[in-house]
């Protein structure tokens, strides 16, 4: 995204919110254009493990919705809007990759992934104040902002580049949700900036480790699972999908919307963007796993050529 466009979007994270709305019967799964399928494996790799990640929208959904008990605005908000919203974006990437790549057993490699993810879909994940869950919640929609932005600029497909914006947009517009509900709390709760800090830290950290690297391995093992023929390890994999992300994340945005809930003053904000985009960059979805993640079967075998 040229730097111009980031500024821009990058002074409008926390303008008034507005709803888009769109259905999957908008995208034209029957248009995907055939000369981009199979010829950019890691891409398609990490639209499976995006598709794992929000069709699994629902295992953390019923613990936020139970940790805002008795905010009805924020529930019914939750509920009837985010939620659905994440699980169409999980069904409008699934429903891609399974035009674009019909081989592929979805619903094999997902419960495979399930298995591993809702163990760790537990209360104690969320933070215990409300306002620094809200915090976390930013820090989630800012990954899959930039996420999202990354593939539009990188994808050539037409239909991938209009369902990616689409669902890009429909997260810049949780974010704005979720901040504003931020402020909201933080009236009454007063957090200490170094506690706002540390919530979004520890979020950031826990998705690159966590949800990210564990969606794809089980993209991965589900990919090479029984094949015969040479096929990339999981690492090269991994960095073949770093490689491709990391010239398309809109940092100036990411670095804005990562920034904003500590409620900096404009001009220090702007001087702060600048001086950690490179941070912003490592802290968010580029962020190279530090540590492995819930193992799918298989995921590093190679067999010999033949
Ligand atoms: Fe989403
Ligand atoms: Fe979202």
């Amino acid at each position: 995204m040229p730097e111009s466009n980031q500024t821009r979007n990058a002074a409008t994270v926390d303008a008034p919110t507005e709803s888009i709305g769109w259905r999957l019967e908008d995208i034209n799964f029957t248009a995907i254009d055939s000369a981009h399928r199979q010829a950019d494996e890691p891409l398609l790799l990490l639209l499976i493990a995006s598709s794992f990640i929000e069709s699994g929208t629902h295992l953390y959904a019923s613990n936020l919705t139970t940790h805002f008990d008795g905010d009805r605005e924020v529930t019914t908000w939750l509920t009837e809007e985010w939620e659905a919203e994440e699980l169409q974006h999980g069904l409008a990437l699934r429903t891609y990759v399974t035009h674009a790549w019909p081989s592929f057993d979805w619903e094999h490699a997902y419960a495979g992934f399930i298995a591993a993810f809702e163990p760790l879909c537990t209360m104690g994940r969320l933070e215990p104040r409300r306002g620094l869950e809200m915090v976390g919640r930013c820090v989630v929609e800012t990954s899959t902002t930039s996420l999202y932005r990354a593939i539009q600029g990188h994808a050539r497909d037409p239909v991938l580049r209009d369902l990616v914006r689409r669902i890009g947009d429909d997260e810049v517009r949780h974010y704005k949700h979720f901040l504003r509900y931020f402020r909201q709390f933080q009236q009454r709760e007063q957090s200490s900036r170094m506690a706002v800090l540390g919530a979004l830290v520890r979020r950031s950290l826990e998705i690159g480790l966590r949800d990210t690297d564990s969606g794809l391995r089980h993209a991965y093992a589900g990919r090479y699972r029984d094949t015969a023929t040479p096929h990339p390890t999981f690492e090269e994999t991994r960095r073949a999908v770093r490689a491709l992300l990391r010239p398309n994340v809109p940092v100036g945005l990411a670095g804005a919307m990562w920034l904003r809930p500590l409620q900096l003053a404009p001009r220090v904000e702007g001087a702060v963007r600048r001086l950690f985009a490179g941070v912003a960059r490592a802290l968010l979805f580029v962020a190279a796993p530090l540590t492995a993640s819930p193992a799918a079967p298989d995921a590093n075998r190679r067999p010999p050529s033949s």
